[in-house]
């Protein structure tokens, strides 16, 4: 049996990533309000891994005999007005956030639950190639302009 102080962890987690799935399909939506295809495109991929780790999350819980249960989601803040490489660094801080929840996870994880610890070495590498990812794009938005940007990104 999953410990209860581990499987609330687990429950707001699904919250979390399910609040991440929805900021980005906001970014999206203003992305493509400002004609930024390519931006948007990013994003839509971006909330669909989000949506992939949600899903991933639950699957565990039912796997270990657990409801999963979402959690009211907070409202979805408005990107209007903000410049691209704005919007990619709050990625960048939310992401940082993520990764505090997942590590915090995993540290309670490896005192009272392996087989939790193990699932969650999965999501621990996830963040590092999330945040690298979301850095690479702020450097990237030092050397190119929005229209370059705009091209690279929608090939992702
Ligand atoms: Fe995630
Ligand atoms: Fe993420």
């Amino acid at each position: 049996m999953l410990p209860s102080a581990l499987e609330s962890l687990l429950q707001q987690q699904l919250t979390n990533e399910r609040w991440s799935a929805a900021i980005y399909e906001q970014m999206q939506w203003h992305f493509k309000n400002v004609a930024l295809d390519g931006m948007a495109h990013w994003m839509e991929k971006q909330a669909s891994e989000e949506m992939a780790h949600f899903v991933k999350q639950a699957d565990y819980l039912v796997d270990r005999s657990c409801e999963p249960m979402l959690d009211a989601l907070k409202p979805v803040p408005s990107y209007l007005g903000k410049a691209p490489v704005e919007i990619f660094a709050l990625a960048l801080a939310h992401e940082q956030e993520v990764t505090a929840q997942i590590q915090r996870i995993y540290t309670e994880a490896k005192k009272l639950d392996d087989a939790t610890a193990i699932k969650f070495e999965w999501f621990v590498s996830e963040q590092v190639e999330e945040e690298r990812a979301l850095a690479d794009i702020l450097m990237n938005f030092t050397m190119f302009d929005t229209w370059q940007m705009d091209q690279n990104l929608g090939k992702r």
